[in-house]
């Protein structure tokens, strides 16, 4: 397969050392040195306009700094070509730019075939990836964007920036864009990718719970500096000032598990997360694609059914949704959230529903457990 150049096997260390970013009077990045190991993922918070996409840029260099260097495996980043050093690292970004008109294998296969990869290999390429993003190859392979949803196309962009198996990943608000319950899904199914692929990837948010949930180490930055850069615990119980504390503080609240009652914790549902039992499964597939939502409730005369999943719906051509619904275990709003967390992992569910005569709001384990950190 003729690839220009593999840089890097695996990646065993980014090093950046004291770089420096203006733009005119204002310093995007100050002096910042941190390092990444191998098979890492190392997330970047902090506030609107602190630096973490310039900063990110500068590895892949996107944006060229003005002092400091970037080690990559002890190499400079300056010394490789640009392009080839792109080719290398994968980039996943919030609008991850889709070629309208072409389709999906043709998306995620336009490196490999500049790299000048044969049809079947990229075939097989596309075919292997979309399965690792949890779109069946046969339904997804032909499609043009304006035909996916947007946890869809995000999956499509996670699947290009793969192509060429970048040993480095970097990501940028990937799921920013998202619904909050497809995005939590969306960080699930990223928590098992990145097992699989066991990739060093750097990984930009705002938010919190998205940092704790993803992240090895976090680094905090405010206004171009790096303030803390530690395990998510270290953070908890050592923040390095005020600042910090500030923006941890959200996660303490949450160490008193017992104190709090499903309805503190449940994501809301609004209507467009409803459907009655006697639809057809197509129509509720294009609704779902459509609302760009990947969990529905399914209700039958004003009582609740069960959940549907957008993914088991493709699964197979029936055109009874009845066929396709989860029961879903059932709390009230004053429950504690603890007695909610120990019957679903006692019964191994992943998703339960909070009703107040109608469903309310809806309960992921996941969710639940990583604000127990
Ligand atoms: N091309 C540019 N020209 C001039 N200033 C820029 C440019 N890119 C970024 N900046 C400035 O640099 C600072 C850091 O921007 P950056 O995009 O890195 O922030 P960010 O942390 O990614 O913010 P956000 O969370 O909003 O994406 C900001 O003050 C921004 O206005
Ligand atoms: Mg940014």
């Amino acid at each position: 397969m003729a690839i220009s150049k593999k840089l890097f096997n695996k990646i065993d260390c980014v090093k950046i050392e004291n770089v420096t970013k203006k733009y005119g009077h204002i310093t995007a990045v100050n002096q910042i040195s941190l390092e990444v190991c191998g098979g890492e993922l190392l997330i970047l918070l902090g506030p609107s306009g602190c630096g973490k996409t310039t900063l990110l840029r500068t590895i892949n260099r996107l944006v060229e700094f003005d002092e400091g260097r970037i080690l990559i495996n002890g190499k400079d980043n300056r010394d490789f070509d640009p392009v080839i050093l792109r080719k290398n690292i994968g980039y996943v970004i919030q609008q991850i730019g889709l070629f309208p008109h072409m389709t999906v294998r043709e998306n995620i296969g336009l490196v490999p075939k500049m790299e000048g990869w044969s049809d079947a290999q990229i075939t097989q390429k596309v075919k292997e990836l979309l399965e690792i993003v949890s779109l069946p190859p046969e339904k997804f392979i032909n499609r043009r964007p304006k035909e996916l949803s947007g946890g869809q196309q995000q999956r499509i962009g996670l699947a290009r920036a793969m192509v060429m198996d970048p040993s480095l990943l970097l990501m940028d608000e990937p799921f920013g864009a998202l619904d909050p319950i497809l995005r939590k899904q969306l960080q699930e199914e990223f928590i098992k990718i990145k097992e699989k692929l066991n990739r060093t990837i750097i990984f930009v948010t705002h938010d919190i719970e998205e940092a704790f949930r993803l992240g090895d180490r976090i680094a905090i930055l405010k206004e171009g500096k790096l303030i803390q850069l530690a395990k998510k615990n270290e953070l908890l119980v050592n923040p390095a000032d005020d600042f910090i504390a500030d923006i941890v503080d959200s996660k303490k609240k949450f160490k008193h598990l017992e104190d709090l009652t499903t309805s503190d914790i449940m994501i809301p549902l609004d209507k467009k997360y409803f459907f009655e039992s006697d639809s057809s499964t197509d129509l509720v597939i294009e609704s779902m694609v459509r609302k760009d939502i990947e969990l529905g409730i399914v209700m039958q005369k004003g009582k609740l059914l069960g959940y549907i999943k957008l993914q088991d719906l493709y699964q197979k051509s029936d055109k009874n949704l009845k066929h396709f619904i989860k029961q879903s275990m059932v709390f009230e709003p004053l429950d504690s959230i603890a007695l909610a967390l120990s019957m679903m992992k006692e019964k191994n569910e992943f998703i339960a529903v909070v009703v107040e005569e109608k469903p309310i709001g809806i309960l992921l384990t996941n969710e639940i457990l990583s604000r127990l950190i």
